[in-house]
């Protein structure tokens, strides 16, 4: 399945020089997954990667997209972690540091027993590793336990998988 993965990942995804800062050519991923056969291949592979987990938790935005479509091949539901400011109270947050200033991710403190559940984290793109680290961190808080993340790509040269596994010393990292 990963295989089957990265050659979709490879025909699909768009290259967008100079963006965001000159010489830096951007990956986008958007086309990978408007394709039938990229969507399935990749949120396939994801799910084999996911482990015995029992409930899938996709971080906004187009962690959503890959959430469901993963939650559904393992059976299992799905829970949306968002940015700041989107939920009904009450609700959980963490912040996290980005290039400039700060963010926060949040998910329900109520309606959703995490209390011991087994969650897979699931995002796009793993770059400094800040999102992904507040992400698992907030539902560590609430009491699940997170045996598993994966992403559909790393970015080259940045220390994103290091700052994960350094601060989630049990967790399985996986990307495409
Ligand atoms: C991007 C990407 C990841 C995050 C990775 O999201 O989708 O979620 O950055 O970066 P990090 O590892 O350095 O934290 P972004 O915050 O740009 O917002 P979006 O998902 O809403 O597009
Ligand atoms: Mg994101």
């Amino acid at each position: 399945a990963a295989d089957r993965a990265r050659a979709a990942i490879a025909r699909h995804t768009r290259l967008v020089p100079d963006f965001p800062s000159p010489g830096i050519a951007f990956k986008d991923l958007t086309p990978v997954l408007a394709d039938a056969e990229g969507l399935s291949a990749v949120t396939t592979a994801l799910a084999q990667a996911g482990g015995d987990i029992d409930l899938v938790a996709g971080i906004d935005a187009r962690g959503f997209l890959l959430g469901g479509a993963i939650a559904l091949q393992l059976g299992v539901g799905v829970l949306a972690i968002r940015k700041a400011g989107k939920l009904p109270p009450p609700v959980r947050s963490a912040d996290y540091d980005l290039e400039y200033g700060t963010a926060s991710l949040e998910v329900p403190a109520d309606g959703v027993d995490l209390h011991g559940r087994r969650v897979l984290v699931v995002d796009d793109v793993l770059a400094t590793g800040g999102t992904l680290n507040a992400a698992i961190g907030l539902l560590e808080a609430a009491g699940a336990v997170v045996p598993t993340a994966v992403v559909v790509m790393e970015i080259d040269g940045l220390p994103g998988r290091d700052a994960v596994e350094s601060a989630h010393r049990d967790l399985v990292l996986t990307s495409l």
